[in-house]
């Protein structure tokens, strides 16, 4: 055999074994699209149900581009669709597999690298998460409480903490509650979740002790245990839950979990398609992670903010998904504003500002999320979309320093606003 195609051979090989693990991103790429007006969200939002279009972000028309990504399924249609609207785009991932694999790569060598013992600088792995928790549990047993909601579809134990100096008895203490990765590839968010506990836990400044004295903590890093996993073992973009239902459908796992609480449930903003990553699920709280979440919010009265966090596109986002405004939308807006702008004042410059309002006027149209069902229990509930960059989904190891501390200044304000408030409220 010629020695070159013996090589080529070899490397076509190396390559394919390699980057087996991404294929299923074969032919996809992403797009920026340029929205002019809500018409423009409109369609978008339309062909996310009708192409099973993945959006990666939303976009705001006029000041930030959607960011798209389409499939070799979908491809032909969507262009059709945009240039018959003279929708302008440009393109941004050319070859979503190539990208996974140095993401992947990255990922692994900064592991290598690093200390393991500080899991919120990093991407942990589901077993990594548990094991901090339990740590920060066990050394800590007078102010933390480690609690297993109970098992996910996949039966794993889906965990969250409490943390207090009063072993949440002090009815003058309002109650933050702050969860993550509802969402599977939004991996950015749990370390924000784990910063907040290192910060209230092992790393509690002396101008911060009011955070831990005056306000009880409960924090879930990972609301969607099975997502997560099978988005490192196996599909890096994987969304939704992993639950399996064939007699409702035999090839298609999971819902999407801020889609499948009670509230406004599959009215809008939804697909019936099992296989869409907008499909609420066949009824609200079919999964039992979003029922952990509804029972937290239920069971402790104190709760005054709820921060579900996702990545990306830095938008601080209240309800209702339907454009209809709480009654104390100007204080929800106030604190929501005000944790943007203690954000921004430590972001970096490459990255857009907080955009902060309702949800439905700012991006679109939207029911079951978690965001609006915590509206309607707590006074001050919140989606955080973390930043991108340019990275989107896929941001790079070494931001996640950044990303949790300027997150943790807009945390730290928020819980101030909301204890000022409850006092008020305490002593009316
Ligand atoms: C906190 O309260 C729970 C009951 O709500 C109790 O089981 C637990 O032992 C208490 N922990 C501490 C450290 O007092
Ligand atoms: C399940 O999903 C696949 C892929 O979208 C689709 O082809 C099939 O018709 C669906 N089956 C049912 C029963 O909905
Ligand atoms: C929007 O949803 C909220 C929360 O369920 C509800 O209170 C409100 O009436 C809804 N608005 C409309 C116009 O349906």
């Amino acid at each position: 055999m010629d020695v070159k195609l013996l090589f080529l051979l070899i490397f076509v090989n190396f390559n394919l074994a390699w980057s087996g693990k991404h294929d299923l991103y074969e032919g996809c790429s992403v797009y920026g699209l340029v929205l002019r007006d809500t018409e423009d969200l409109r369609i978008l939002s339309n062909l996310e149900v009708d192409l099973d279009l993945d959006i990666w972000r939303r976009g705001m028309p006029g000041v930030r581009d959607a960011i798209v990504m389409t499939t070799p399924n979908n491809r032909q249609l969507f262009f059709e669709e945009i240039d018959k609207h003279g929708i302008e785009y440009y393109g941004k991932i050319n070859d979503v597999v190539e990208v996974l694999e140095k993401h992947e790569e990255e990922v692994t060598s900064y592991k290598m690298q690093r200390n393991k013992a500080l899991p919120f600088n990093d991407y942990p792995t589901y077993a990594q998460v548990n094991e901090y928790l339990e740590r920060i549990a066990s050394e800590n047993p007078d102010i933390v409480t480690l609690v297993n909601a109970g098992p996910s579809f996949e039966e794993r134990d889906v965990k969250y903490l409490k943390i207090s100096t009063s072993n949440f008895t002090d009815p003058n203490k309002p109650i933050y509650f702050m969860d993550a990765t509802i969402h599977a590839r939004e991996w950015v968010t749990t370390p924000v979740a784990l910063y907040s506990i290192h910060r209230l836990v092992e790393d509690l400044r002396g101008e911060e002790r009011d955070l831990l004295d005056d306000i009880d903590w409960i924090i879930m890093p990972i609301v969607n245990p099975d997502g997560y996993e099978y988005s490192h073992t196996t599909d890096r973009l994987w969304r939704r839950t992993r639950s399996y239902r064939p007699e409702l459908n035999a090839t298609c796992y999971g819902v999407d979990g801020n889609r499948n609480f009670d509230v406004n449930f599959n009215t809008v903003g939804v697909s019936s398609d099992p296989c869409s990553d907008v499909y609420p699920g066949p009824e609200a709280f079919s999964e039992p992670e979003t029922g952990y979440v509804r029972d937290i919010l239920l069971e402790n009265d104190r709760i005054q903010i709820y921060l579900n966090i996702h990545s990306y596109g830095n938008y601080i986002l209240y309800g209702f998904g339907n454009a209809t405004l709480p009654e104390n939308v100007a204080r929800i807006h106030q604190v929501g504003a005000s944790m943007g702008a203690h954000i921004d004042v430590k972001k970096l410059s490459k990255a857009n500002y907080y955009a902060v309002g309702n949800s439905n006027l700012v991006l679109y149209h939207s029911s079951g999320s978690a965001q609006d069902y915590g509206q309607m229990i707590v006074p001050f509930s919140y989606t955080l979309e973390l930043p991108g960059y340019e990275y989107g989904f896929l941001v790079e190891p070494e931001y996640i320093e950044q990303i949790n501390v300027e997150t943790w200044a807009g945390i730290v304000e928020s819980a101030r606003m909301i204890k000022l408030f409850y006092n008020e409220r305490l002593n009316k």
